[in-house]
């Protein structure tokens, strides 16, 4: 049983592997932390050093809180030392084989009671569980960059999960103030599949014509109140992750054509364009950097705006439709892991499912292309008058 007592041990001490453990000792626990590469054990403990001292030079954290916090994690390593963990969260490179081989170790060394974590996004966790003597006890619980700041973390059983080792996991990361949601162990499972239609369905306008970059991301901002528009947001978080999700989640799902990814952001990828991290991207950024106007007329931004709109409640439906999830798990999923205004499927009761089916029809009659087949819920809802909140 997982308690607020619990030792937690975090493999992978990269960008996610050091959040979450960043995450379990601010609630609290005593957290070991193992990289089999020791530059970046020692980068994270300096990385982890530096951001406590930051954290109390801008009064967020009182000089004590930040040294327990620090002091509540030790750098491992040597795996032997995560034998009276009761749960261990994987985060090391996103490999099959190698995660598989790190929970065969890890189960000759812990106690059977100890729960095995994966935070893989695309992975799958019966896969990774089928490696293990008690696949029951292998869960995935996956966290969102910057793991300290994002809310959302995904919990998602494998076929074998037991059901005792799915509650205590989400009772757990609940107290560790995060909201979780429960996902099936599907490609992308919610947040990185729902999402997807917010960058293909941005790109396939773009390579089109019917608007440059800058006015696609000016209408989702302005008329839909995202944060960062879709060219500006795929910039931000790479193209080397962005680009390999997509085509991740489009292998999986046997060559979908919903999922098709994109000619443009691959040659990105191929040049080394990787986004604000090599400076170029789909924009070009300086210093001074801010987004080009808009060239697009009210009526394309209009269009632009419902197009992306409509896809993506389309496949935020789907996801309920398929059962991957539940109705307040994908809106809660939208807005607290990719910080979206609106649940798609609220946002889906306001515009009117008669409108949003009525776009897709547009679309699928316009292109004849299986990538705009609308989802059978909206369809069944439309016929039987009916809301998804009712
Ligand atoms: N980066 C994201 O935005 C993000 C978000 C959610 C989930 N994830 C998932 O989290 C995991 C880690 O991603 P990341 O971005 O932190 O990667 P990263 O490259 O920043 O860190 C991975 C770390 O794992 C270590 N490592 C590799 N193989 C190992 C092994 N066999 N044993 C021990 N340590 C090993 C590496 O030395 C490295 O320090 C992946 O499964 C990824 O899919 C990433």
């Amino acid at each position: 049983m997982l308690s607020t007592s619990s030792e937690i041990g975090v493999i992978g001490s990269g960008a996610m592997g050091l959040g979450i453990a960043q995450t379990a000792s601010a609630a609290g626990h005593k957290v070991r932390l193992y990289d089999n590469n020791a530059d970046a054990l020692l980068k994270a403990k300096n990385t982890l050093q530096s951001g406590f001292s930051k954290l109390v030079e801008k009064q967020k954290l009182s000089e004590a809180s930040a040294k327990t916090q620090f002091e509540n994690i030790t750098f491992e390593n040597d795996l032997s030392k995560f034998k009276n963990c009761d749960l261990i969260i994987e985060a090391i490179v996103e490999n099959l084989q190698v995660k598989k081989s790190v929970f065969q170790e890890l189960e000759k060394i812990v106690s059977t009671e100890c729960v095995l974590a994966s935070n893989t996004s695309s992975l799958s966790i019966t896969s990774i569980s089928s490696a293990c003597k008690k696949a029951g006890r292998v869960i995935g619980i996956h966290f969102f960059n910057p793991a300290t700041l994002m809310p959302l973390v995904e919990i998602i059983p494998g076929l074998a999960t037991e059901k005792h080792v799915i509650d205590s996991s989400r009772k757990l990361i609940d107290g560790w103030k995060k909201v979780t949601v429960l996902a099936k162990d599907t490609p992308g499972f919610i947040v990185n599949r729902v999402a997807r239609p917010y960058y293909s369905e941005a790109l396939r306008i773009y390579e089109e014509g019917i608007a440059d970059m800058a006015s696609i991301d000016h209408a989702m901002k302005n008329l839909g109140g995202f944060k960062m528009g879709p060219f500006e947001l795929m910039d931000m978080i790479g193209h080397d992750v962005n680009y390999i999700v997509t085509e991740t989640v489009w292998t999986q799902f046997y060559f979908d054509p919903k999922f098709k990814p994109s000619i443009s952001q691959k040659r990105l990828l191929e040049g080394g364009f990787l986004g604000r991290k090599s400076g170029k991207g789909f924009y070009e950024y300086s210093k001074e950097f801010t987004l080009p106007p808009s060239t697009a007329d009210e009526e394309t931004s209009k269009l632009i705006f419902m197009r992306i709109l409509c896809m993506l409640i389309n496949e935020a439906a789907d996801t309920l439709y398929l059962k991957i999830a539940g109705r307040e798990d994908i809106d809660l999923a939208m807005t607290k892991g990719v910080n979206y205004p609106k649940g798609l499927l609220k946002w889906a009761d306001e515009i009117g499912i008669e409108k949003v089916v009525r776009e897709l029809n547009t679309l699928k009659e316009f292109y004849e292309e299986d990538r705009y087949r609308i989802s059978p819920i909206l369809k069944q809802m439309l016929v039987s008058n009916k809301r998804f909140w009712g």
